[in-house]
């Protein structure tokens, strides 16, 4: 298809039409031109394709398709081709029902525990979102159905989500909140990305240039849709001019504004045309998928067990309760243990084609158990009889089951957490089964950090996360031990909710002095670099997990001691299995810089791989860090910079648990900041040949005011004079020469500095 031949072929009012779609779910057909209609779906972890009555918060119902398990927990499998598998297991149950576009992966980073729809992201760490999402896209487009990156910008809250302003400085902003969005756009190539609701920095994502078309486009190099999340556009014609071109859902009379637009000049067709073109570029991509394919359910639930197996985390282990033996009988207490909460709720609310309980699983295997259900899950007051009816059989058996958790209520779209307990009936439950003798082994269900006050009284914790349809398998395979544990925390559980980063300026419920700006006054500190950084402790750290068997690490090689400017570095280090299970491992690469050149996290991650071995068996891995790895955003310069000096190579087991580290040397960018009249003599007085300039060009000034060379004196032995001289603007030395340093010896200063640095 010739899509600017089309093009040319369209009158305005076709062209607009394409900007929107035809309704909830599907774009329009335009039949004079042979342009059909196709349809896309929530996503991100399972198809919501609604046959009869629409919405965008999962309440009418839709077709059954595989429930995978939530973002939050396939995030801790660490597993790249599991998530290519599912984005391709993805795109074959689209392709079986004529989808053409799958919206998601959504990568917002997790800023605060609070987030209601945290358990539709991946992680706290960019590195992380960015690699496993990159494999989902690159899954599901192998197949030809689209994705749809969301939320595009720092929809890090529910809470007023479609009026708040979200206030980030710019290296927060690249290093943090867009850096997973920058990752997936250049390496998969998603053929949509979908706008956030809110504002960033006071203007509107939907109708952001900057963001729409300066970053994305221009400097990431996107070549696909950006299309509107649904109901996300303020003005219609200033979202087209930002780069926004289809407006969801569609049916609404905004076309109309295009056209008048364009007809009085106050948008001129050409954008009009560019908006036309993406689609029109889409709309041939969407034809190579239109062939069905025969699914199998079967399939697709065996992956959502192995998905939900791969990502369950081991949280403690005490005198290695688990896995259990074959017992005579076991005890089962919790409500979710029959009823598995498996995923959150609003717009990624999946109809399951089956649902496997932890108790069909029991049953299935044969083994004998007895069954309380504790309490009511989607209660917070506690049942006096459940509790006593739980204990009772609790003190009859040597090790006891827990199914704690988080109804459904506490985790959706739409509002987040004020707290982060589960609710009281689970709580009092906990305390009367600590009283008895059978060691508590506690299985959760949370797409979300909790607080643990009950942990001293667990022997074992386990987290199947919100796991999917298939949960109840998984959960029976690692707790009976046919399968080992290998997943690792994607984000950081606290122990109070007061030592979270975003604590002071996450608003998440509607008090008097809640505006609609949030401030990220904690800039680049969320998660793990918060916590390692001001040095607090986390009740389980970023990329913690335990296993059945153990791991040591040995011989940590690197490529470079000193890294130049063109050279990659590589990094190897020897994997040994020292336990007696077959297992797998997470393998983590943190980097610190040690330059000093800037504030930075203490450490961040860079690389991380999955390996299995046999017991015995060593393997090495090889992670690469590109330049990039070691560069900070400098707003400056407004581009990435590598400073000079140190940086230390650390290899984690997770986040708090490194276990090797090597130093090396790494040449730095030239520092070519612009300098202007706002630039600080303290910070050219650092380059020496940059303050040589500005003493030479002041040389005749300071004949007439002496004082003057105190100012640009660098160091004087005075501390007082230095720390004041230090933080003057250049043009302070016009305002304080009494006339001797003028507006134009500023200008001509200004030029022989910038050349200066240049060279
Ligand atoms: C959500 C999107 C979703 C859309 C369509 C919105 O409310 O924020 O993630 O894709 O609805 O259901």
């Amino acid at each position: 298809m010739d899509t600017r031949k089309l093009r040319h072929n369209m009158t305005l009012e076709e062209k607009a039409q394409l900007c929107s779609g035809l309704d909830f779910w599907r774009t329009k057909s335009i039949g004079r031109l042979s342009i059909e209609s196709y349809m896309m779906a929530d996503g991100p972890h399972g198809l919501r394709q609604q046959p009869k009555e629409v919405d965008h918060l999962g309440i009418s119902e839709s077709n059954p398709a595989t429930c995978f398990p939530t973002a939050s927990a396939l995030a801790c499998s660490w597993d790249r081709s599991l998530m290519e598998q599912l984005g391709e297991a993805l795109a074959r149950e689209a392709r079986s029902t004529e989808l053409a576009i799958v919206l998601g992966p959504g990568i917002n980073m997790k800023r605060s525990p609070l987030g209601g729809r945290n358990f539709e992201y991946l992680s706290e760490d960019p590195l992380l979102a960015g690699e496993l999402a990159s494999a989902y896209v690159i899954g599901m487009q192998s197949l030809h159905i689209g994705t749809s990156l969301k939320h595009f910008a720092a929809n890090n809250q529910e809470h007023r989500r479609m009026s708040v302003d979200a206030l980030i400085e710019p290296r927060t902003l690249h290093e943090i909140y867009l850096a997973a969005f920058e990752h997936v756009v250049k390496k998969a190539h998603p053929w949509t990305v979908m706008c956030s609701y809110n504002k960033l920095n006071g203007t509107y994502t939907s109708e952001n240039t900057w963001l729409l078309t300066d970053i994305l486009r221009h400097r990431w190099g996107f070549e696909g849709v950006v299309m509107s999340d649904w109901g996300a556009i303020n003005e219609r014609v200033n979202a087209l001019s930002a780069g926004l071109d289809l407006e969801m859902p569609g049916g609404n009379t905004r076309d109309q504004l295009i056209i008048e637009a364009v007809k009085e000049g106050t948008l001129t067709e050409a954008v009009l045309d560019q908006a036309v073109d993406r689609l029109l570029a889409l709309y041939e991509k969407t034809r190579q998928g239109i062939e069905p394919i025969k699914v199998s359910y079967e399939e697709h639930h065996a992956l959502a067990r192995t998905l939900a197996t791969e990502s369950i985390v081991l949280l403690k282990n005490e005198a290695n309760v688990l896995p259990l033996s074959p017992q005579n009988s076991i005890a089962v207490i919790g409500d979710f243990a029959q009823h598995p909460r498996f995923q959150g709720g609003g717009s990624s609310h999946v109809n399951p084609t089956q649902v496997e309980s932890f108790i069909n699983a029991l049953e299935k295997s044969g083994q004998a158990y007895t069954f309380a259900r504790g309490f009511k899950a989607q209660e917070d007051t506690p049942d006096e009889e459940l509790i006593r009816e739980a204990v009772k059989l609790a003190g009859k058996h040597p090790v006891t089951l827990v199914f704690l958790g988080l109804p459904d209520h506490y985790e959706s779209e739409g509002y987040d957490r004020d707290h982060l307990h589960i609710p009281q009936n689970q709580l009092l439950l906990m305390e009367a089964l600590a009283r008895t003798k059978s060691a508590l082994v506690v299985v959760l269900a949370n797409g979300a950090p909790i607080d643990m006050p009950w942990l001293k009284q667990a022997n074992a914790v386990i987290t199947g996360h919100l796991g999917g349809q298939a949960i109840g398998g998984a959960l029976h395979a690692i707790l009976f031990g046919h399968e080992t544990p290998s997943g690792k925390l994607a984000e950081t559980y606290p122990i109070n909710l007061s030592d979270t980063p975003a604590y002071d300026e996450f608003p998440s419920l509607d008090q008097p002095n809640n505006t609609d700006v949030v401030n990220y006054g904690e800039n680049l500190l969320i998660g793990y670099r918060h916590y390692d950084t001001h040095h607090v402790a986390p009740l389980f750290p970023f990329g913690y997990g335990l296993s059945y068997t153990q791991f040591r690490y040995d011989l940590l090689r690197m490529s470079h001691t000193t890294l130049s400017k063109h050279e990659t570095l590589i990094v190897e280090v020897d994997i040994t299995n020292i336990g007696q299970r077959f297992g797998k491992e997470i393998v983590q690469v943190y980097l610190s810089d040690h330059s000093g050149e800037i504030n930075i996290p203490e450490k961040q991650l860079r690389g991380f791989d999955k390996v299995a071995l046999a017991p015995g068996e060593t393997t090495t891995v090889e992670i690469k860090l590109t330049r990039r790895d070691f560069a900070y955003f400098h707003p400056d310069l407004n581009d990435w910079r590598v400073p000079d000096g140190k940086f230390v190579i650390r290899i984690g087991a997770s986040s708090r648990d490194i276990r090797l580290e090597k130093t090396l040397e790494v040449e730095g960018d030239t520092l070519v900041v612009p300098i202007h009249r706002n630039t600080l003599i303290g910070d050219l007085a650092k380059v020496p040949s940059l303050l040589d300039v500005v003493q030479r060009s002041l040389a005749k000034a300071i004949k007439a005011r002496p004082k003057l060379a105190l100012m640009v004196g660098g160091e004087t032995g005075d501390d007082m004079l230095e720390a004041m001289g230090k933080y003057l603007p250049l043009r302070a030395l016009v305002s304080f020469s009494y006339g001797a340093f003028t507006e134009d010896d500023l200008t001509s200063l200004l030029a022989s500095l910038n050349n200066a640095s240049r060279h």
